[in-house]
């Protein structure tokens, strides 16, 4: 595996395999790299001949009171598990190469119309620093494909309709969320939890799955199931942030709707945990 630091070593790296006829798929991510990144990269290498994951922990998506200084950085770890997982390329650019001009940067990406709601009203300007820095990622990159996990359901549904809007000629693919054993979806933030937060996470997964359950079985008042789980999470000690159930696309659920997605935020202490399931209804 090549690791370039430059937008243009990686584009000198790019332009042999684009020469030899080979497609391309990319894999972004921040890195200290688990289970989940790892499956996207084997996707990407089951659906293109050459795979460059890029790892950089972009400043412009985290919010004056996040955690972008302690964001876990495992650069090398990172690096062998990529290596393992057969990728050809690692893009690891510093801040500087990303955003020469610094951090604010006159032009951005924003993506109206689904980025008010969910994580977005929780964490202004997150999504424009997500939806512009994926933007500056595939212009670089160029791939004929690109994989992001379901997990951030509400990212991909942004990155999704940015590269249509744009006519970006990169086919957006997805895969299902990883999960540990116990059904905590696998995040680099698990890494915050203490042991007995840990012990707790797996509630967010649990409370998802008694919603689906719920709502198969018939019931339909969206907002009194999503509060009584608000509640629920609140009394075993989460700080919930939300809980809503949507119609796919992330417009309010009528009760007519069948295809759904369920979505919770929540703090576990410090720690702000997201999760969601994506159904079907008769
Ligand atoms: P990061 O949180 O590192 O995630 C990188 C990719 O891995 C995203 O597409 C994310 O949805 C996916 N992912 C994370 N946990 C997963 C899990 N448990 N199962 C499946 N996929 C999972 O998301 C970002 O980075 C950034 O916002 C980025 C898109 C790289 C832009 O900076």
């Amino acid at each position: 595996m090549k690791i370039e630091n430059t937008i243009q070593g990686v584009r000198a790296a790019l332009k042999q395999a684009r020469k030899a006829g080979k497609s391309i798929a990319f894999v972004p991510t921040m890195g200290n790299l688990h289970r989940g990144h790892i499956a996207l990269v084997e996707e990407a290498k089951r659906r293109a001949d050459f795979v460059v994951s890029s790892i950089f922990v972009n400043p412009t998506q985290f919010g004056a009171n996040e955690d972008f200084a302690s964001y876990p950085r495992t650069l090398d770890n990172d690096a062998a598990l990529l290596a393992e997982a057969d990728c050809d390329i690692l893009f690891a650019p510093s801040a500087h190469e990303m955003y020469p001009d610094g951090k604010q940067q006159a032009t951005t990406v924003s993506v109206s119309g689904i980025t008010e709601f969910l994580c977005g009203a929780s964490r202004p300007g997150h999504f424009t620093g997500v939806a512009t820095v994926v933007t500056k990622l595939l212009n670089i990159i160029q791939p004929d494909m690109a994989i992001f996990g379901e997990k951030d359901y509400q990212q991909l549904a942004v990155i999704r309709r940015l590269a249509a809007e744009l006519c970006i000629p990169t086919t957006i693919a997805s895969m299902p969320t990883q999960r540990a054993d116990d059904g905590l979806a696998l995040s680099s933030r698990n890494g915050y939890l203490s042991a007995a937060e840990r012990e707790k996470a797996p509630l967010i997964y649990q409370t998802l799955v008694q919603l689906q359950t719920a709502i198969i079985s018939g019931q339909r008042d969206y907002p009194t199931l999503a509060q009584a789980a608000r509640e629920h999470l609140s009394k075993c000690g989460f700080t919930p942030d939300y809980v809503e159930i949507r119609s796919a696309d992330l417009a309010p659920a009528g009760k007519d709707q069948t295809d759904l997605v369920i979505l919770v935020a929540a703090y576990l202490g410090k720690t702000r945990l997201i999760d969601n399931i994506a159904f079907s209804i008769q």
